[in-house]
């Protein structure tokens, strides 16, 4: 018998507020046309004055354990991936833990930027595996729109607010690929690549700073990095490309997402696709596309997933799961 961590439940949370391109062509020198075109970006969501991403977070928590049918009290260990969290401390994950109304157990963030999400399910994964935690509440939760430069028209357009959750339980299983729940993890960084895709600002720098990225710079590496990732923790778990039901990548731009399918060897119409009404939510997107995945009848039980993201370090990585 083999310890795995199963997905329970999922939810997700997006801010009212939906922001067309066309918002943009009133302020700066862009066009629906060329965000669409380059980026297969078509609107995003905004975070309210005051909801900041442990609300988010927390909205989407609530979701998730309604799914699992838990209720706070049922889960050990929080593990919130942003790279926005609310204060410099607290972490988000522990106000996410008080606004639960949970008062055991243990919470804490996990920062890899865009990657966030896979850490987190991977480091949520080594908690279920070493017998720390039963049940894990796995949170990607971002407000980008607060370190935007607005004035930047090559990354202001690109992203977007919102957060998704997943309750991981520990179950047993066979010690095979047939079972559910991670099967394999994959996780890389290389710090060289830092100016790439940074904020240039923080705490120790007594600033906020805003995003700056290289995008095209960034493009070069996506490709790559992701199809070799995934194809490793493939390999991990004994599996191949072929037995992939659904690819769930990080949605930064389309056109990442379809190099890397098609480096894979794979169709489009096995890729779950939501970068057109979410924009770039960094940590957040991969939880928010297995929610709205599994809410469009598209992932379900017994799908093998890969999930895979990149985002600023560099920091990339991969994880295989079966649903
Ligand atoms: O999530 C973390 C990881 N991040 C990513 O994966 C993002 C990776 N990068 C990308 O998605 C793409 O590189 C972008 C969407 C950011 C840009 O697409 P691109 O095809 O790489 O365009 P580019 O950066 O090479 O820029 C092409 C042109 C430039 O003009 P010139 O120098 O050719 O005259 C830009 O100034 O497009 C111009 N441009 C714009 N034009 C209209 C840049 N932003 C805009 C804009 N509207 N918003």
């Amino acid at each position: 018998m083999t310890r795995r961590a199963v997905i329970i439940g999922v939810g997700h949370y997006l801010p009212e507020r939906v922001v067309e391109n066309a918002e943009f062509e009133a302020k700066l020198e862009t066009t629906d046309e060329w965000i669409r075109s380059r980026s297969g970006i078509e609107r995003r969501h905004f975070a309210a004055e005051g909801e900041t991403t442990s609300v988010l977070a927390t909205h989407a928590a609530k979701a998730a354990l309604a799914d699992a049918g838990c209720d706070a009290d049922d889960i050990d260990a929080i593990v919130l991936a942003t790279s926005t969290a609310d204060f410099t401390f607290p972490s988000a994950a522990t106000m996410v833990q008080a606004a639960l109304g949970m008062t055991k157990g243990f919470a804490f963030d996990v920062q890899a930027v865009c990657a966030g999400f896979v850490y987190a399910l991977s480091n949520a994964n080594a908690l279920i595996l070493s017998g720390q935690a039963k049940r894990v509440l796995v949170i990607g939760a971002e407000t980008f729109s607060r370190i935007m430069d607005w004035t930047d028209r090559s990354t202001c357009v690109l992203f977007g607010d919102g957060a998704g959750a997943l309750v991981l339980e520990a179950q047993n299983g066979e010690g095979s690929a047939d079972d559910r729940g991670l099967l394999s993890t994959d996780l890389n960084s290389d710090g060289r690549y830092k100016d790439l895709l940074h904020v240039d600002g923080g705490v120790s720098t007594q600033s906020t700073g805003f995003l700056r990225m290289q995008g095209n710079q960034v493009f070069r590496h996506a490709v790559e990095k992701l199809a070799s990732t995934a194809n490793t923790a493939l390999d991990r778990a004994n599996l191949t490309a072929s037995d992939i039901d659904w690819i769930v990548p990080h949605q930064a731009n389309i056109r990442i997402i379809q190099g890397t399918a098609k480096k894979m060897g794979l169709s489009m119409d096995k890729v779950v696709v939501t970068v057109q009404d979410h924009g770039n939510t960094s940590a957040a997107s991969i939880p928010l596309a297995l929610s709205v995945g599994k809410l469009r009848g598209q992932i379900k039980q017994g799908d093998l997933i890969v999930a895979e993201a990149i985002g600023g370090g560099l920091a990339w990585g991969a994880v295989v799961l079966r649903w």
